[in-house]
């Protein structure tokens, strides 16, 4: 077992801590001693739980403790599933005190933490990220919800956990696109704040690849650290900072939805929308293409696409780009690069250039 590292995310009377470590998840006195009350509900997923519920169970060894095994699935995260967890929450006759623990990927902490922020209005919850995505990004900044037939994470709320667990031992059996999707986030945080840290990744990008324990602890760490900072700086994305956690993301959803959901994996899509939202960076003259290049070469070196759906005309991406959360008074905001390690959030988008852009890029082999 190696080290445990620990951040927190400061929130005032909500802070938190982050745990980073090889085989934590059975250290029961993580998740005990950030557990107030005597009830546990650990709700997975029927991938994850056999593979890892049976050695967090062991490492709590308490009595009133219940699992929730979710089918898995994106499309699984919805109000049905909601309803289903509340029953099961009401069934076992759980109170407030109760705490519900999340072991999964995004969609498994997505939808604990918003039934936790939901059942007898609000209890607490722990985060047991399984996914690279999951422990660099999703189960860190308290957003939590559901997708809804019109819209993804449509429905939600803010709900900080008492603590996040990653486990970065659960790595060695995610799939490996599933680990480049998770790596697209990591090359994000380099992206918007961090150059040193982009000009690291170029360096050991093979070792994360290979999982080596130092390197993806390293990794893990400094995109926690950023998505930690931004987060105590602006929790409920009100001064325009938390919204550069969102790079390629506008690019990447018109994808995902454009494609149809499933075909390409969410990171997947924002790899294409970083290198997107660079390139037209370009264009507007506030980067110079060997900042492109170098932008798409790692990128691409993590096994990630990075060429532009050809399916998609520039029409069908702006009219999918329209429906992004980011869209305010009916204007397109977009999340673009001055340079690496410093992004910025803009409302001053040239549709043209941004049309002329994208079908440019479509044409590229
Ligand atoms: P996911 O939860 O669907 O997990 C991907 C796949 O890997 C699933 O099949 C899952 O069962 C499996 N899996 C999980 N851990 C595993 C492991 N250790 N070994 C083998 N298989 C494993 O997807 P994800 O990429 O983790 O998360 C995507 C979700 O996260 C989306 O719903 C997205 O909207 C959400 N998200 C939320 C935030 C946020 O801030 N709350 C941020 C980014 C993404
Ligand atoms: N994943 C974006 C955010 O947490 O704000």
């Amino acid at each position: 077992m190696t080290e445990v590292q620990t951040l927190t995310v400061n929130l005032g009377s909500r802070s938190y801590p982050i745990y980073i470590g090889e085989g934590i998840l059975g250290q029961g006195k993580l998740i005990k001693s950030h557990s107030p009350g005597r009830q546990l509900v650990v709700i997975s997923n029927e991938v994850v739980a056999p593979l890892y519920l049976e050695s967090l169970l062991k490492g709590i060894n308490q009595a009133e403790i219940e699992t929730i095994i979710l089918p898995d699935g994106e499309q699984y995260k919805s109000i049905a599933t909601l309803e289903n967890i509340f029953d099961q929450l009401l069934s076992a006759h759980c109170s407030r005190d109760v705490t519900l623990i999340a072991l999964g990927g995004g969609v498994i902490g997505d939808i604990t933490g918003f039934a936790a922020a939901c059942y007898q209005r609000g209890v607490n919850f722990i985060q047991v990220p399984t996914t690279l995505l999951a422990q660099v990004d999703s189960s860190v900044g308290g957003k939590t919800g559901v997708n809804h037939p019109l819209g993804k994470n449509m429905i939600g709320a803010f709900h900080q956990p008492n603590c996040v667990i990653a486990d970065t031992g659960t790595l060695k059996t995610l799939p490996p696109r599933e680990l480049s999707a998770g790596l697209a986030e990591v090359v994000k945080y380099g992206l918007i704040t961090d150059q040193p840290f982009f000009l690291w990744l170029e360096k050991n990008m093979p070792r994360l690849l290979k999982l080596e324990p130092d390197s993806i602890t390293y990794a893990i760490e400094q995109s926690c650290r950023c998505k930690a900072q931004v987060v105590a700086a602006d929790e409920l994305e009100q001064s325009g900072q938390r919204a550069l956690l969102n790079l390629g993301h506008t690019f990447g959803h018109a994808i995902e939805t454009g494609l149809g959901y499933g075909k390409w994996l969410h990171g997947e899509a924002v790899a294409c929308g970083m290198v997107m939202a660079a390139e037209f960076s370009a264009r507007l003259g506030w980067i110079g293409a060997a900042q492109v290049k170098k932008v798409s070469a790692l990128l691409a070196s993590a096994r990630l696409p990075v060429k532009v759906p050809k399916e998609l005309s520039a029409d069908r991406f702006l009219e999918l780009m329209a429906l992004d959360k980011k869209v305010k008074d009916g204007k397109l905001r977009l999340v673009l690069l001055k340079d690496i390690g410093k992004a910025i959030l803009t409302d001053d988008v040239d549709l043209t250039l941004l049309h002329s852009t994208i079908t440019e890029l479509a044409q590229t082999d």
